[in-house]
C-alpha cells in the first residue's frame, strides 16, 4: 500500500469517538522517503483547522529546532499518535493513543520504513516505548520500537513553550542535542539523504483552512 492510499482511508476514519468533535483526522506532512520520522501527540486547534500536523505554535518551535539541527519539515516526515483533536485539547489517554496508533501510525511506519523515529513528548514515548518510560528520565536514550526501529525521545515543543528562563534554555539545549543525535544516526544509516532544503516551507501556504462537515 502507498502512503496516499492510507491518507484516503484515514480521511474516512470514524473508528473512535474522538472523530465527532474534530473537523477531521490530521495525517502527516513531509517526505515519505525520509529516513527520520517525528511523532507528536495529536492535533491541536490550528492543526485541526488546517489538516496539517504541528503547524501551530508547537510546530513553529519544532521548525526552529529542526533548522538549528540542519533539517527542514519538507525533507523529514512529521506525524502524530492521535489523528483527531481531542475536545478542548485534552491530552489523549493511553487507551486512545494505543487504539489510534495501532490503526494508523503503525501502518505509516510500515510503509515509510524510517531508520529513526523521534518521539516528541510523553504520549509518543509511552506508545513507541512503554508506559513505564518517563520523558524526563528517558529522553535522549535510544531504544527500539515494537517494529524494531531505532527511537529516541525528546521534550514536546509545547512543554518548552510552558517553561521560562534558565529551565527553558536548558530544556531547549536538551532538545537540540536529541535532534542532532537523531539526525546523525539517520544520516549514518541513509548517507545520501538530504535532510534540509534551502528554505523552510511555509505550511500556511501549503495547507488551506478546512470547514467542519458536522458528521
Ligand atoms: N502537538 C502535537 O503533538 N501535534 C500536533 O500536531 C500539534 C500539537
Amino acid at each position: 500500500m502507498e502512503l496516499q492510499d492510507l491518507e484516503q482511508e484515514l480521511a474516512r476514519c470514524s473508528a473512535c469517538p474522538l472523530r465527532k468533535d474534530a473537523i477531521g483526522p490530521v495525517g502527516w506532512y513531509g517526505n515519505p522517503q525520509s529516513p527520520i520520522v517525528f511523532v507528536g501527540e495529536g492535533p491541536g486547534g490550528v492543526e485541526d483547522d488546517y489538516g496539517c500536523p504541528l503547524i501551530g505554535p508547537s510546530g513553529q518551535l519544532l521548525d526552529k529546532a529542526l533548522w538549528a539541527t540542519k533539517m527542514t519539515r519538507d525533507r523529514v516526515l512529521t506525524t502524530n499518535i492521535i489523528k483527531c483533536r481531542p475536545k478542548n485539547n485534552r491530552t489523549p489517554d493511553a487507551a486512545e493513543a494505543s487504539f489510534c496508533g495501532k490503526l494508523w501510525l503503525s501502518m505509516e511506519l510500515a510503509i515509510i520504513k524510517p531508520k529513526v523515529v523521534v518521539a516528541l513528548g510523553s504520549v509518543a514515548l509511552h506508545y513507541l516505548g512503554n508506559n513505564d518510560m518517563r520523558i524526563t528520565r528517558d529522553r535522549g536514550m535510544w531504544f527500539k520500537t515494537e517494529q524494531g526501529i531505532d527511537c529516541i525521545a525528546t521534550y514536546h515543543p509545547a512543554y518548552l513553550l510552558r517553561l521560562y528562563g534558565r529551565e527553558q534554555v536548558a530544556a531547549k539545549w536538551d532538545v537540540f542535542h536529541d535532534l542532532e543525535a537523531a539526525r546523525e544516526r539517520a544520516a549514518l544509516l541513509a548517507p545520501d539523504y538530504v535532510f534540509m532544503s534551502e528554505e523552510k516551507p511555509d505550511l500556511f501556504k501549503l495547507f488551506k483552512k478546512r470547514v467542519h462537515d458536522y458528521l
